[in-house]
């Protein structure tokens, strides 16, 4: 089989990770246990998502010209990941995400840097590499105004895309009619038709709701694909993961529950790491993974 083109416009960013044993109060000073700077930034972690699972990604995006900059590109280049759209900005830093880690959840405040100097400008010369995908995966930590281009060139040369709505924000109606596929979690979902007829976009909803699963309507028959039990360590870029292992397995032709399956255990064996990326599984750790379960869903 062909390898997948998967384009992923989106941010990339440096986390800085501070693992604690509880989040602090309001006004609180705690000591922490633990510290890294890992690769991060959604569209990143999920283009390496798509990436390891098989798939021929090529990344659009911005980062600044300093260190961090130069070193996610690094690893993005070291991913397979095509970066020859990725712009350098000399006027802003890397998008950074400071991230705390405690009671097997996470906090994330996102400063974009970077990531906001993205123009539709930037897209409109990639509608040749968006004409060739055969899935367009987008996020919103950029620019809705990109966000919107990248969706209307995608769309005009007949070329999926699927929309992860995170951070929760609106989007026009006219994006939700173009995209095929949007993803939120309930939160995002109830942000996202806030005073819009969601019954028209019910068969491009994939919501995931956490440890439950996540929630799809075919044919307006709603089902609940059931998440996989693993042990945690850390969900930060769970949900990234998942999408990006989605857009590898529609691309690949299959059936939208059974992507979800396979997109549900790429997410479970994600979280097992410390880090967004670190504990992102290959096509055969996802393979073992599911002929190994039987009953261990929900
Ligand atoms: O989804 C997780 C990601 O959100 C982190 O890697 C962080 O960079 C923020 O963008």
């Amino acid at each position: 089989m062909n390898k997948p083109i998967i384009t992923v416009i989106g941010s990339i960013n440096m986390d800085l990770v501070t693992v604690a044993a509880r989040f602090p109060n309001q006004g609180e000073t705690i000591l922490g246990k633990q510290f890294l700077t890992t690769p991060g930034g959604k569209g990143a972690n999920q283009a390496v998502a798509a990436a390891r699972l098989g798939a021929n990604v090529r990344m659009i995006g911005a980062v600044g010209e300093d260190t961090f900059g130069k070193e996610l590109l690094r690893s993005l280049r070291n991913g397979g990941i095509s970066i020859q759209d990725v712009k350098p900005v000399t006027h802003e830093h890397t998008g950074i995400a400071s991230i705390t880690i405690s009671e097997q959840d996470n906090r994330i405040i996102v400063v974009p840097g970077a990531n906001h100097a993205l123009t539709p400008e930037d897209l409109d010369k990639c509608e040749s590499i968006i004409a060739q995908s055969d899935v367009c995966l987008l996020q919103l930590e950029i620019p809705i105004p990109v966000v919107e281009r990248a969706v209307s060139l995608a769309h005009r040369h007949g070329v999926r895309v699927i929309v992860n709505p995170a951070p929760a924000q609106p989007l026009s109606p006219s994006v939700l009619e173009q995209v095929d596929f949007l993803t939120p979690n309930e939160h995002e979902r109830a942000l996202l038709f806030a005073g819009i007829d969601e019954g028209k976009f019910v068969n491009k909803l994939i919501v995931t709701e956490g440890a439950k699963g996540v929630r799809i309507w075919q044919d307006g028959q709603e089902q609940l694909i059931p998440s996989f039990r693993v042990p945690v360590v850390d969900t930060t870029g769970a949900g990234d993961t998942f999408n990006g292992a989605l857009a590898v397995a529609l691309a690949e032709g299959k059936p939208l529950d059974e992507a979800c399956r396979f997109a549900n255990a790429a997410a479970a064996l994600s979280v097992t790491k410390l880090g967004a990326q670190a504990g992102m599984p290959t096509r055969e750790d996802v393979e073992s993974f599911l002929a190994k379960q039987k009953g261990n869903q929900g």
